[in-house]
């Protein structure tokens, strides 16, 4: 019989990353995840899971320079724009511009490995455009172009608000980037690999990838947060309402892990970052709420923070509307996305599983004028 969920099944090699889900431990190709968010940019990160090692300055340097020089929208996503920010919610709007976006890129059909990493690099490069692009719309600001002198996650940050960062709260941002990039074979990372192995191309398994990232059981756990805070208010209601909650079976949304059986390494820099994030927007109340929160669920059930739990306080505290938490997730897992897309196509097999069949036997066929 299958694992429900099919938990614990091995469903591909690779060598991007790994988890010791008893120790709690992340590893991007073999780095800690600790020692990568110390002291590693997103930049560093997108080279390392594509190219399976980190990269020294020059190899940096280049990689920043592929990534600024792609991150402006083509005409064609640009032109239907205000019609998707009319009509759709953000992470909507992200699948389908991602979608569109295949039918203008550059390299065309072209599916090469070399054509592939390019059509990478774009993807990662502009997935923060479009986040912004959308949002500037639908506040009637005017949408900014990208800025080549700010990093990544600086730039992501001055398009959406329209403020350049101080150098803190880039590194802040920066720091989420490094945390979200990859995470094994997480539900849209599979999706991704398996849209991939019928040799769809990477706009294809990317955009499959976002529609699963989008439900509130994966990414979009990290707004149903901020929402279960918003809702409680203040410090003092919290354990009145997360035992109500768990009273009522409800799940607390930004804890338990399938994989983590203890805490999930990245929730450790996220809870720091969520202090600091508050400390300078001057109100810590989200993150001592959150604390709140961590001790009434470890107490009742046993359950640790995952990695959208304080990555929810830290996004309202950088001013990020929380209906673009898991937009900015998927500006992050988009580096990982298509490094696992590539490792696929490198060794590809059509993945296609078994299913263990529990309908009824054989049955007589009964035309339709004789069915009661
Ligand atoms: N709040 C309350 N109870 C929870 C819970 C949560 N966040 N997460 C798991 N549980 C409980 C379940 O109710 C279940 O209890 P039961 O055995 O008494 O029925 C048990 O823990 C196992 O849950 P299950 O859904 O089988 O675990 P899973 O491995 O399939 O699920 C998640 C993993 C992440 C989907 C699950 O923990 C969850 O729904 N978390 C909230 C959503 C979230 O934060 N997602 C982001 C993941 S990074």
């Amino acid at each position: 019989m299958p694992t429900a969920g099919l938990e614990d099944v091995i469903a591909a090699e690779t060598s991007i990353s790994d988890i010791d889900g008893k120790l709690g431990r992340l590893f991007y190709v073999g780095y800690d995840i600790h020692e990568l968010a110390q002291g590693s940019s997103f930049e560093e990160i997108v080279y390392l899971l594509h190219h399976l090692e980190l990269p020294n300055k020059a190899q940096l340097d280049e990689v920043a320079e592929q990534l600024t020089n792609e991150r402006e929208l083509d005409t064609f996503v640009e032109g239907f724009m205000p019609t998707m920010v009319q009509q759709t919610s953000p992470m909507s709007m992200l699948r389908t511009t991602v979608s569109a976006s295949s039918a203008y890129d550059p390299d065309g059909w072209d599916q090469s490995a070399e054509a592939n990493y390019r059509k990478a690099i774009r993807l990662i490069a502009r997935f923060p455009t479009v986040i912004a692009a959308f949002h500037r719309l639908r506040t009637e600001k005017e949408v900014l172009k990208p800025n080549k002198k700010l990093t990544h996650a600086g730039n992501f940050l001055r398009m959406l608000t329209g403020n350049e960062p101080d150098d803190e709260s880039a590194r802040i941002l920066d720091i989420c980037l490094v945390l979200h990039a990859d995470h094994t074979m997480n539900a849209s990372t599979f999706a991704a690999r398996v849209a991939a192995s019928t040799l769809a191309d990477i706009h294809s398994a990317t955009t499959a990838a976002i529609a699963t990232l989008k439900g509130p059981l994966h990414g979009g756990a990290n707004e149903a947060v901020m929402k279960t805070l918003l809702e409680i208010g203040s410090v003092d209601k919290v354990e009145e309402v997360v035992r109500a909650k768990l009273g009522a079976k409800e799940r607390i949304m930004g804890f338990g892990h399938r994989v983590y059986k203890t805490e999930d390494p990245r929730a450790t820099h996220l809870r720091r970052l969520s202090k600091r994030a508050g400390e300078m927007a001057g109100d810590t109340r989200w993150h001592e709420m959150s604390l709140k929160m961590e001790e009434v669920v470890k107490a009742e059930k046993g359950l640790y923070p995952n990695v959208d739990f304080y990555a929810a306080s830290v996004y309202y505290s950088l001013g990020i509307p929380v209906d673009l938490f898991t937009p900015v997730f998927a500006a992050s897992r988009v580096a990982g996305w298509t490094a696992h897309i590539r490792e696929q196509l490198s060794d590809n097999r059509l993945i296609r599983p078994e299913s263990a069949y529990v309908g009824p036997s054989l049955r007589s066929y009964v035309p339709i004028d004789q069915r009661g």
